[in-house]
């Protein structure tokens, strides 16, 4: 057994979508949680930043002692994790591999869509990783640079965000793919509005709820999974304004976090 927390980090709110299913698929872990809230967004950043901001973010957990660290974020996933995973000593896991797995699964056409922030798809790491598994395979990107603010402001299925999906993902719904890849963690929480443009034919994979499911697995071939009976701790820090990230961490938990998020100065670590 190992009782240690999971920690878990992501530029903002958009990785409690994949806290909100780590939740679900292991609800005796304990999770430790940073949203880089103050430095929103990671996508529109340099290289050298997302490095910078990621290393940072990683060190910050650390001083917790977690068991391993989950990057909730697409962007720090594909334009930092490879660089930097040899860096430290505790086993990090980030979004990309887990989804690429389920597309490449899900897809019957090879036609496969990715949709991100301007880091994540300008690394081309999505891409590289389906084509590992089949070269046949046919990917459509697409940066989509205003999904995160709309999603940090809780718009979600307003009339300027049905104008934002049809605009980013015309040419991805025209070229025939089958499955979506919603590849930044914030994009989950646009899935009602996505799927209604895409239609019924077209299955969206939800990165956050991928690695819930590979962590299980994997936890469990570890016997890692914590073994605690009594209530699981969940603990949230920010480098931003508390009662916005309650409020709306609230909303995307789907539970109650007021009186749980602390802030923090992150440019010490
Ligand atoms: N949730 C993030 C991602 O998955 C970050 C978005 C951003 O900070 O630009 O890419």
């Amino acid at each position: 057994m190992n009782n240690r927390s999971i920690g878990v980090f992501d530029s903002g709110l958009g990785g409690l979508t994949a806290v909100k299913q780590i939740m679900k698929e292991l609800p005796n872990e304990n999770i430790i949680y940073f949203g880089d809230t103050g430095r929103v967004p990671y996508g529109t950043r340099s290289r050298d930043t997302i490095l910078k901001y990621t290393r940072g973010d990683i060190r910050f957990l650390k001083t917790f002692d977690v068991k391993m660290i989950v990057i909730a974020c697409g962007t720090a996933s594909s334009a930092a994790l490879p660089a930097i995973k040899d860096e430290f000593d505790i086993p990090i896991v980030g979004v990309i591999d887990a989804a690429v797995y389920a597309a490449v699964r899900s897809t019957k056409n090879k036609k496969i869509g990715v949709i991100g922030t301007q880091g994540t798809i300008k690394s081309g790491e999505y891409e590289k990783q389906i084509k590992a598994y089949d070269s046949e395979m046919q990917v459509f990107n697409r940066a989509c640079p205003m999904f995160v603010p709309l999603v940090e402001n809780g718009y979600f299925d307003s009339p300027v965000t049905k104008l934002l999906v049809e605009e980013y993902l015309e040419e991805i719904r025209s070229a025939g793919v089958d499955t979506l890849i919603l590849g930044c963690t914030h994009y989950p929480l646009l899935a009602k509005t996505i799927s209604e443009y895409m239609g019924d034919g077209v299955t969206l994979i939800n990165p956050g709820a991928e690695v819930a499911k590979y962590l299980k697995k994997k936890l469990a071939g570890e016997t890692a999974h914590s073994g605690k009976t009594d209530k699981t701790q969940y603990h949230y820090y920010v480098s931003d304004d508390i009662a916005g990230f309650e409020q709306l961490g609230g909303i995307f938990l789907e539970r109650e976090i007021n009186g749980q998020v602390t802030k923090i100065d992150i440019e010490k670590y």
